[in-house]
């Protein structure tokens, strides 16, 4: 691939820092986001000259951030691949969520990434093949207790993805979405850390999550894309019979209680 440029949203983040890291390795240009200023900077500088780096700290959630963002993507001569990765982490007792709660992790992990990618994508048709990744989850496919609002945001991008990718299946862009299983970064509660650890569940590195971006863009296709194993069998799985995983779950009902906080 040559070198093109990317808008990574979440860069002050781990997954879309890693992804950010990535990306410049391979030569490409970069446009930073995130709220953090501080941590968009640093990362910045720790970028090789090439990826000729510039940031934009701005609150996706809101239409002045979105458009600061846009302003930048057009700045730079336009964006190739816009990589939607910012989103926040949300484990709680359903019953226990008041209105702006439920509300504030919708927004954030959903609508603010339609609206920024209808936003973007005057830029991206304008270019030959470009790319839209956009980071689910394994709770994109498979809901979970304690996590009611995260799991409906993620389905909400999963479902966003696949009919953009058949939307758009003649216009030359890519979109792939790409289902990371737990990973090692601030998202994660202490709970859900502890809880991740009485399941026996594995938490990748966001470097793991970085080349499979790296490699579902060397594919050159739209595609869907779920990381970790037994993850990618249980998500596929409960689509295709959720009643077994209802059992299953019911199963650890007890114990995912116990974590939540
Ligand atoms: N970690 C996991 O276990 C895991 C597993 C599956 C999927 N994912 C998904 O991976 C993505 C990245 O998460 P992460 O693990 O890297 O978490 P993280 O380290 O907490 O990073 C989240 C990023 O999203 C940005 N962000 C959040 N709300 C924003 C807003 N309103 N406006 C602009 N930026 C905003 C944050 O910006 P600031 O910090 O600058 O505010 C930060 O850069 C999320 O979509 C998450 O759902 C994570």
């Amino acid at each position: 691939m040559s070198a093109r440029t990317f808008v990574v949203t979440g860069a002050s983040g781990g997954i879309g820092g890693a992804i950010a890291e990535a990306l410049a390795a391979r030569g490409h240009r970069l446009v930073l986001a995130g709220r953090d200023g501080a941590r968009l900077a640093a990362l910045a500088k720790k970028l090789p000259a090439s990826a000729d780096a510039v940031w934009v700290a701005s609150d996706l959630t809101r239409a002045d951030g979105r458009a600061a963002l846009v302003t930048a993507c057009a700045d730079a001569g336009g964006v190739d691949g816009l990589v939607n990765v910012a989103g926040v982490g949300c484990f709680a007792a359903f019953e226990r969520m008041d209105e702006n709660a439920i509300a504030d992790v919708v927004t954030a992990n959903l609508t603010a990434t339609m609206q920024l990618t209808r936003a973007l994508l005057p830029q991206l048709l304008a270019k030959r093949g470009a790319d839209l990744v956009n980071i689910g989850s394994t709770f994109g496919s498979l809901a979970f207790p304690g996590h009611a609002v995260y799991s409906a945001s993620k389905f909400g991008i999963y479902g966003f993805s696949e009919a953009l990718r058949r939307e758009f299946a003649d216009r030359g862009l890519c979109v792939h979405y790409l289902a990371p299983r737990a990973t090692d970064t601030a998202l994660n509660s202490a709970e859900v850390n502890a809880l991740n650890g009485a399941m026996g569940n594995h938490s990748d590195s966001p470097a793991v999550v970085a080349q499979a971006v790296l490699a579902a863009l060397d594919a050159g296709r739209s595609g869907r894309h779920y990381l970790g194993w037994p993850e990618k069998l249980f998500a596929r799985l409960n689509l295709a019979c959720p009643a077994l995983i209802d059992k299953a779950l019911a199963g650890k009902l007890a114990l995912i209680r116990r974590h939540l906080p």
